[in-house]
């Protein structure tokens, strides 16, 4: 595993961390909690050193996950949760007021088991609360001592200047992955030029870059990725097909799978701090965390590249 600083911290994350959305077991399927504890234990004693959660995901169950696994080895472990957003039986809900947060906070400490959050975000812009109502709140709860750094997720250039007028933030959480490459242009240099972490998410597209499914899936109930990561359908499948099958002749190559392949150029890409990926079991967890032992050739991303820029540029770029 390779290990980095986030800027202005002294958190040296691993360059993958372990995502825990899908272990909140409300949106992904089911997932079974057992699983999901030898998911994190096979992740950390692979060197995953960084956990990614949110109170958000399965109203509080992630969190309670990831503290039950971790009980014997806090210490050692560097946890993120977020914060301001509700989920209600028909949708998530941005919700950033000083009432929402400190609501969040008590109960992402307490669901954690912890005194002190490693680093906490603000999971996505709320435009009905003043961005200063909610720094206020935060720095008050970072003076009490209830989390280390702030960061936030989902923000942009302008957000996060605005945010930087009032506070210190360490890092962003943006969407990024081989098929989604939008930060590249502005987000990731400004990160860049102002010293901020960039802990990306959605690395493997919600599984699809595993080259797993040969046919758009029919998802079981209960599992909506598809409403997240829009590129389930029909009008651009042949072309993620062919993505997938020169991702394949690449992992080929480094007899690796797929799915490493795709963690492994996140990874590699200019101004990645460490980049999120969900596990549900033991053996995807391996899978992923393993990848970081992978290093594309810069003919293998030109490679790569190249088909993007001619059957995919519209939904990547
Ligand atoms: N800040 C935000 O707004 C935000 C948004 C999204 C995600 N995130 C964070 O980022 C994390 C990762 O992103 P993500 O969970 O959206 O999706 P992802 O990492 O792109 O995909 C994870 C899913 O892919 C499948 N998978 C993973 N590894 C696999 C492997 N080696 N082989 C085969 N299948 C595999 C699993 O589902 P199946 O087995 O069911 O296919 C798993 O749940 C989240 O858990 C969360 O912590 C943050």
């Amino acid at each position: 595993m390779k290990y980095n600083i986030i800027p202005n911290t002294d958190l040296k994350v691993s360059s993958i961390a372990l995502g825990t959305w899908a272990m909140g077991n409300d949106f992904w399927g089911n997932v079974d909690d057992k699983e999901s504890i030898k998911a994190i234990h096979s992740s950390l004693d692979t060197g995953v050193n960084f956990i990614d959660t949110a109170p958000v995901y399965g109203a509080g169950h992630a969190e309670t996950v990831v503290a039950k696994a971790i009980k014997d080895r806090r210490d050692k472990v560097i946890v993120a949760t977020k914060a301001g957003v509700i989920r209600t039986k028909t949708e998530y809900r941005r919700d950033l007021s000083p009432k929402q947060l400190q609501k969040d906070m008590e109960e992402s400490l307490r669901r954690l088991n912890t005194d002190c959050i490693d680093l906490y975000y603000i999971h996505w812009p709320d435009v009905t609360t003043p961005l200063e109502d909610s720094i206020n709140t935060l720095e008050k709860f970072k003076k009490q001592g209830k989390f280390r750094y702030l960061a936030v997720s989902n923000f942009s250039v302008e957000l996060m200047q605005q945010a930087q007028e009032m506070t210190d933030i360490v890092c962003l959480q943006p969407n990024y992955s081989i098929l989604n490459r939008k930060i590249e242009k502005e987000i990731i240099p400004y990160c860049e030029q102002q010293n901020l972490g960039v802990i990306s998410y959605g690395t493997l597209a919600g599984g699809l870059l595993t080259g797993k499914f040969k046919s758009i899936p029919k998802f079981t109930e209960g599992d909506n990725r598809g409403r997240f990561y829009d590129y389930y359908h029909q009008d651009i499948w042949q072309n993620i097909q062919g993505l997938l099958a020169c991702l394949g002749k690449i992992a080929q190559k480094h007899c690796c799978t797929v799915a490493q392949t795709a963690i492994a150029w996140t990874v590699q890409q200019k101004g990645i701090t460490s980049v999120l990926v969900g596990a549900k079991n033991n053996n995807q967890a391996l899978d992923n965390a393993t990848a970081a032992e992978i290093l594309l050739s810069d003919s293998e991303c030109l490679e790569i590249e190249a088909y993007l820029k001619q059957w995919l540029s519209k939904v990547v770029y």
